[in-house]
């Protein structure tokens, strides 16, 4: 009998020992202080006036959490920038969530454009070949506008942090970088690559939606997400020149030089990065909102002359 109280006992004691370790002493000792690039959905959008606020709680409500995640870890290369305790202080109920049978929507904001996110929502496989996501069509248009006003705030006030930083050896591109990314001809002159190169995937715009980007699983970068405001130079041409691992984005440092891709990264710095286009009614699916496109001059650009050459 004595035994058996006292194994009894011992249980008792572990199981509660191990609560309070990692239950309760983190629920007292773990304050986090709020992140700038906490997600930002209180403030009311700027373009429609659809809630993203109540966005949220209708994707709480229609359990969204139970197949999509909100949290990128350092070996999510595909979901962007990691995230950190402190995004999540405001956020009740969280929505981590434990299961991926969807993709992770933490930097989703942006990622596709608003229509595409209603078209998706109402039939996924319209969009998607073979998805299994389920249709949400019987969503009103309020819950569907503000449902995907929510969706384009994830990620939005996330900073760029180099959890994929340019190798050391683009310190030396760019100690040799004879154009001048930050001169509009330079600009200009990339512009005419990219309307050769990457439109067909990019769009014309820089939304991701060029007419190739419909078969592709992994869709084109959209540039003018806010995400993009803080890449640096070096990091535009590293991302360029190496293409982008398990995406159909090519090595660009296979067939354009290294002055080209300059001129690229002198283009892609000046489309518009704030873009934040909302439809709020079903039938407006198929407007095409217009991107301000920059008005670049005209000029040749001259190459510096002096310095390392590439060839
Ligand atoms: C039964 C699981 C399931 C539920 C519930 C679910 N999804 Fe999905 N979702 C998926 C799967 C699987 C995919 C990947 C295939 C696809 O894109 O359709 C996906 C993809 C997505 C994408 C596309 C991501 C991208 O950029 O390609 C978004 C956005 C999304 N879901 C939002 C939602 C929202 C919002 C809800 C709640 C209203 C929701 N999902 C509910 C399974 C689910
Ligand atoms: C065959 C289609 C295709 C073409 C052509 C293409 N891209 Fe891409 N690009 C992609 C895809 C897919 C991604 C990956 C997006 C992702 O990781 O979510 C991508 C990503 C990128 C990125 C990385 C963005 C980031 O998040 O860091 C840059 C920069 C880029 N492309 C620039 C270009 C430039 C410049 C050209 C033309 C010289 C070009 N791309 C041509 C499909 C393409």
């Amino acid at each position: 009998m004595n035994g058996y109280r006292l194994g009894a006992t011992g249980i008792i004691i572990t199981f509660f020992t191990i609560i309070t370790a990692t239950v309760l002493l983190p629920m007292v000792l773990f304050n986090p202080t709020k992140t700038v690039q906490a997600n930002n959905y209180t403030e009311p959008s700027l373009v429609t006036d659809a809630d993203p606020d109540r966005g949220r709680k209708i994707y709480v409500r229609e359990g969204c959490v139970y197949c999509h995640t909100q949290f990128t870890r350092l070996q999510d290369r595909g979901y962007g920038p990691l995230v950190h305790a402190g995004d999540y202080v405001d956020e009740t109920p969280h929505q981590l969530g434990t299961a991926r049978t969807g993709p992770d929507l933490t930097n989703e904001g942006g990622r596709m454009s608003s229509e595409w996110q209603k078209a998706h929502l109402v039939e996924p496989r319209a969009v998607k070949p073979g998805s299994i996501m389920p249709s949400f069509s019987y969503l009103s248009h309020n819950d569907m506008a503000d449902l995907v006003a929510y969706l384009q705030t994830l990620g939005n006030s996330r900073k760029v942090e180099h959890y994929v930083e340019a190798p050391e050896e683009y310190k030396s591109f760019l100690a040799r970088k004879k154009v001048d990314t930050e001169s509009d001809a330079a600009a200009n002159a990339g512009r005419g690559i990219y309307t050769q190169n990457c439109a067909v995937c990019h769009g014309l715009e820089g939304l991701g939606n060029g007419p190739n980007s419909i078969s592709l699983e992994k869709k084109p970068a959209n540039f003018t997400r806010a995400f993009y405001k803080q890449y640096p130079d070096d990091f535009w041409f590293y991302r360029v020149r190496e293409g982008v691992a398990g995406t159909r984005m090519p090595k660009w440092g296979e067939t354009l030089s290294e002055e080209q891709m300059w001129y690229l990264v002198a283009y892609l710095r000046t489309l518009p990065k704030d873009q934040e286009e909302v439809v709020s009614r079903i039938d407006q699916l198929n407007k095409i909102t217009p991107v301000e496109l920059p008005r670049l001059s005209n000029q040749v650009y001259e190459p510096k002359t002096g310095g390392a050459g590439e060839e």
